[in-house]
């Protein structure tokens, strides 16, 4: 063992080997970037797997966290809370029309969970239909309908209930695959792990037509999507399909860990008292981050500057292995003339973080809404320089 890979054993020697870590320790962070102790800096285009829509020391959002937590770091869902009250209206503000019911949990699988529980509720059927590719979650519901999870991690003897897993980007599928004993579809209109791939409006659209007719639920999980990703508040925005229930999580806390499940008004007539429930779900701390994230994501027009800084990506970055483009807004896949697992590698070594996806060409960028074009600039420098 080298010098510094004995460092890195010593460092995580009580930590379960479940991930496969990068090369470099952050200790702090400011706007889009990252340092390590030794003041080593990386330009951050991951986010922490789309979680610091903000980036660091966020001055609204570190403000809000020391004042939460001088009022209150927690309480329960026994007791009302204004805060609660207030990032409630202001998420369901925030939100599609149409979906403006919202209980608060912990993380994007929970809220998941929670979907498919309201899901069978509604409609008293026995199957999900999910798309090949998908991401949900590491809990038994979530991962159920997750692509390949039963290959790769799901370990339990047998999931809950029977899922479809329908090929990506073909409607005239939908007859044979969604039919009438189908609760609930699920879709991440823009999926994340699966390759920044963009299912488009009109597949979208065909795909609310066709749940409409045979009496099936449609469910984004816009977990990693929403909350500003595409550049508007949710992909359901974006395309102007109106699903019956959003999951959101990771940028909606920044960071600081929550989620959330969005009802229509159909969906929300079947939650009765009891029918959810958690102890951690819309916390004080938590729900002041949520409140702080959209007031900054509103006051600081970032969803215009992601669709901005996007583009730019788009217009500036074909370069070195680059081929082209998928995706939406801050979920961008670029995909490579080489294996994208190598060119993280060697942006990395030159102080870039991004990201890759299930599809072993696509790097996969999803970094803070308040990345500007200077940064872009260092990105395509560095591409020009890989071959
Ligand atoms: C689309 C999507 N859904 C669900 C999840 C699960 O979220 P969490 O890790 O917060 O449980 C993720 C996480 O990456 C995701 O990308």
């Amino acid at each position: 063992m080298d010098v510094a890979t004995n460092e890195r054993a010593a460092m995580h020697a009580h930590l379960d080997e479940v991930y496969t870590m990068l090369p470099f320790t952050p200790a702090k962070g400011a706007g889009v970037w990252l340092e390590d102790a030794a003041g080593r800096r990386v330009l951050d285009l991951y986010g922490g797997h789309a979680v610091a829509a903000l980036g660091y020391g966020h001055p609204r959002l570190s403000d809000t966290i020391a004042r939460a937590s001088r009022d209150l770091v927690f309480q329960t869902n026994a007791l009302p809370l204004k805060i609660r009250d207030e990032a409630a209206d202001a998420l369901a503000e925030f939100a599609p029309p149409g979906v403006g019911r919202v209980f608060f949990v912990n993380s994007g699988a929970e809220a998941n969970e929670n979907a498919l529980k309201m899901a069978f509720r509604v409609n008293k059927r026995t199957h999900i239909a999910a798309f090949e590719f998908g991401f949900h979650g590491r809990t038994p519901g979530a991962g159920a309908m997750t692509w390949g999870a039963a290959e790769k991690w799901y370990g339990l003897p047998r999931t809950p209930f029977d899922v479809t897993f329908i090929p990506r980007g073909d409607s005239s599928l939908f007859a044979k695959l969604i039919t009438d004993k189908t609760a609930a579809v699920f879709i991440e209109p823009v999926q994340g792990l699966g390759g920044a791939y963009d299912f488009g409006a009109e597949f979208l659209h065909a795909l609310r037509k066709h749940c409409d007719s045979v009496g099936a639920l449609l469910v984004f999980d816009e977990v990693q999507c929403g909350m500003g990703r595409t550049g508007h508040a949710f992909a359901a925005n974006m395309y102007g399909v109106q699903p019956d229930m959003i999951t959101v999580a990771k940028a909606l806390g920044n960071g600081f860990p929550v989620a959330a499940l969005l009802t229509s008004p159909k969906v929300s007539a079947a939650i009765k008292l009891d029918a959810m429930g958690t102890t951690y779900g819309g916390g004080p701390m938590a729900c002041a981050c949520v409140e702080a994230v959209i007031e900054a994501i509103e006051s600081e027009k970032l969803l215009d500057r992601v669709r901005r800084v996007s583009s730019y990506i788009r217009e500036t970055c074909a370069v070195g292995p680059v081929t082209g483009f998928q995706g939406a807004g801050h979920l961008l896949g670029l995909r490579l003339n080489r294996p994208a697992k190598e060119v993280h590698a060697e942006l990395l070594e030159v102080g870039i973080l991004a990201g890759t996806a299930t599809d072993p060409s696509i790097l996969r960028l999803l970094p803070p809404f308040i990345l500007e074009e200077q940064h872009v600039d260092i990105l395509r420098d560095a591409l020009t320089h890989l071959s």
